[in-house]
């Protein structure tokens, strides 16, 4: 008798509980693994909103303007078939999530309120005060336990998922996984797996938005089986990050929306209290740089500007590595209301309060572009994806699906705030969609926990822990992720180059070979944390090259990837059809042979391998370069 068709999700985030609830009303047995509970993912840290045309300040806001804004935004780098698809189903899962519970902010008249966000003329972020993610995430938990008490779905909280169980045609068909308390190492058969594990920023380390546990090690191991990664050189800086030693801190893009201002004093050696400088004293740079857009301009340009401020033009706040960000000109009760939580952050973290002095900000790794190449069905007759395709955001490995910010789908060469929150829950339903498609076309069931496929992955799994637990060696591995952190975000940051991304690697190889030299200091098998930490550590060593080699191998400037001796400029008062523009154009285009082409890195015995594939344009031709002027 064949076992009944099951389906595994690793990853609870907003991604991951989508998948798993459009699985479970499919039919089909799903069985959740998280790393904590899953009230805790990482969704929860999303501040300012999720995108949706709703235009409910009659701004003439349309569907079309969110997708060629999403499109140009991310550089036109994303393929466009999932973007257009995106925007258009963005105002109905909104509708979803109401009805789920979610409380959304509402103007006075009772409609779903909007807040201006970056990259954007019109007001299309929906929000939940400054805490959005975590509203949004807990309204699908209440969906998924609604599945776990009809008992279609089974939740494995404090479980890591440590590799694939792959059959002898490579196809995927179930996990192996560490129960994070016991330690120990099973097999959980299946016949698709969705990975839903979010984000590597702490491959920055403690230069990162991102919690701790954002550490990308799933996407990694799944990459050494054989999985691709797409478009890892484009990581998004997040312009305004509270610093702290320990670690940075997201403060909201709604801040900016809202009205916030970006400045610093226009002489380096002013020492008056911000406060205390008068207008004409102050270089508001963004406004200045970029007139049209201000303060929201996209998120690449903004952190580069900040970056340009402090570095070369020396201009940073006391001569340092930070900028303001001013609210102190705003209404008081209005500010409270519409950014309490990251306005609690910050008093708690700086102990200083915005309402009466401005924040001081760097821009800090926050976002990946790129992640687990996903596939996707074209519709030809509506220019989306084909709804229900078991190609849409299957990974190369027959049976592995990946969704929400661990793909590489939706944001091209750099997202547009509150495109996450969007793509995550979106991409999350596509995958789950797809997955069920997916197994009404299966012809076997998965095999029993004892089949060889799993207990040689399970041999190896408890060798590398074995090791780990035994050896004495010498490197410290919290010291070891502090290194990486620096090396990375000084080295593979905002503005980049060749020379220095070759030491990059170079000096990544040298971290990944002492990371294989460990004292791990706690050598028990219960809930051992530093076993863990090590084990993610060398995955986030891993991923720094694979991120490093394909910005090396991207000689342009698109998104957040800027190699500036390999900049298309846009000349004074140029415009597109000006002869001697077009002919610079073409010449540029003619030279970049990674043009509109997606970086795809496979992993070979000596590192990452580089490939290039077409981007799909069927939908809106580029504007190269952008101009947000
Ligand atoms: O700035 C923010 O609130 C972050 C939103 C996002 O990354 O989409």
């Amino acid at each position: 008798m064949s076992r009944p068709r099951k389906v595994i999700v690793v990853g609870g985030g907003l991604g991951g509980l989508w998948a798993a609830l459009r699985v479970a009303e499919a039919g089909f047995q799903v069985e959740i693994f998280s790393l904590f509970e899953v009230k805790r993912s990482h969704s929860v840290c999303a501040q300012g909103g999720i995108n949706a045309c709703f235009d409910s300040k009659g701004e003439r806001d349309t569907i079309w303007q969110h997708i060629v804004d999403t499109l140009k935004g991310g550089a036109y780098l994303a393929n466009q078939p999932p973007v257009k698809s995106m925007c258009e189903d963005a105002p109905g899962l909104i509708q979803t999530f109401e009805r789920m519970g979610v409380t959304f902010s509402r103007t006075a008249e009772g409609l779903l309120d909007l807040r201006l966000f970056g990259g954007v003329k019109h007001r299309r972020t929906l929000f939940a005060g400054a805490s959005t993610g975590q509203q949004l995430l807990y309204g699908v938990d209440q969906e998924v336990r609604r599945q776990e008490s009809l008992g279609r779905l089974q939740k494995l909280e404090w479980w890591e998922f440590l590799s694939l169980g792959l059959n002898q045609q490579g196809a995927c068909q179930g996990i192996i996984a560490m129960n994070l308390r016991t330690m120990e190492i099973k097999a959980f058969p299946s016949d698709a797996v969705i990975l839903a594990t979010g984000g590597m920023g702490q491959v920055y380390g403690h230069r990162s938005t991102n919690s701790t546990n954002s550490t990308g090690a799933a996407a990694c191991r799944v990459y050494q089986q054989g999985a691709w990664f797409a478009n890892t050189e484009f990581f998004q800086f997040h312009p305004t990050a509270m610093l702290g030693d320990d670690k940075t801190r997201l403060m909201s893009e709604a801040a900016r929306g809202e009205g916030g201002r970006i400045w610093v004093p226009r002489d380096v050696d002013d020492r008056r209290r911000p406060g205390q400088i008068p207008e004409q004293d102050r270089f508001y740079f963004l406004e200045e740089w970029y007139p049209s857009y201000g303060n929201t301009v996209p998120r690449d340009l903004a952190s580069r500007a900040i970056w340009e401020v402090v570095h070369k033009l020396g201009l940073g706040v006391g001569g340092e590595a930070k900028v303001y960000l001013d609210l102190t000109h705003l209404n008081p009760g209005f500010i409270e209301q519409r950014l309490h939580a990251i306005l609690d952050i910050y008093r708690k973290f700086h102990g200083t309060d915005p309402i009466h002095e401005p924040m001081e900000i760097y821009p800090s790794a926050h976002y990946a572009m790129g992640g687990l190449w996903v596939d996707f069905e074209r519709d030809d007759t509506t220019g989306g994806i084909k709804h229900g395709s078991p190609r849409n955001h299957a990974t190369n490995i027959p049976g592995l699906y990946a969704c929400g910010e661990c793909d590489y789908g939706y944001h091209g060469a750099n997202r547009l705030g509150a495109n996450s929150l969007l793509s995550a829950s979106y991409s999350g339903r596509v995958a789950g969609e797809s997955v069920a498609n997916y197994l009404q076309g299966l012809q076997q069931g998965h095999p029993s926990p004892e089949d060889p496929i799993y207990s040689k992955e399970i041999n190896h799994q408890q060798e590398l822990n074995r090791q780990l637990i035994n050896d004495q060696g010498e490197e410290n591995p919290y010291q070891l992720h502090r290194e990486l952190g620096e090396l990375m975000s000084s080295q593979v940051g905002v503005v980049r180059d060749n020379k220095t991304l070759n030491n990059a690697i170079e000096s990544l190889r040298t971290l990944q070979q002492r990371s294989r030299n460990i004292n791990l200091q706690e050598h028990n098998s219960w809930s051992n944390q530093g076993l863990t930490y090590a084990r993610q550590l060398q995955e986030m060593i891993r991923l720094g090259e694979v991120i490093a080699v394909s910005a090396l191998n991207r000689d342009e400037c698109r998104g957040a990837h800027y190699k500036p001796e390999f900049e298309l400029k846009l000349p004074e008062n140029a415009s597109a059809g000006d002869p001697a523009f077009e002919a610079y154009r073409n010449q540029w285009k003619a030279q970049n042979q990674n043009w509109l082409k997606t970086t795809i890195a496979k992993q070979t015995d000596w590192g990452p391998q580089v490939d290039y594939q077409a981007v799909d344009l069927s939908v809106l031709a580029p504007e190269e370069p952008r101009d947000y002027r």
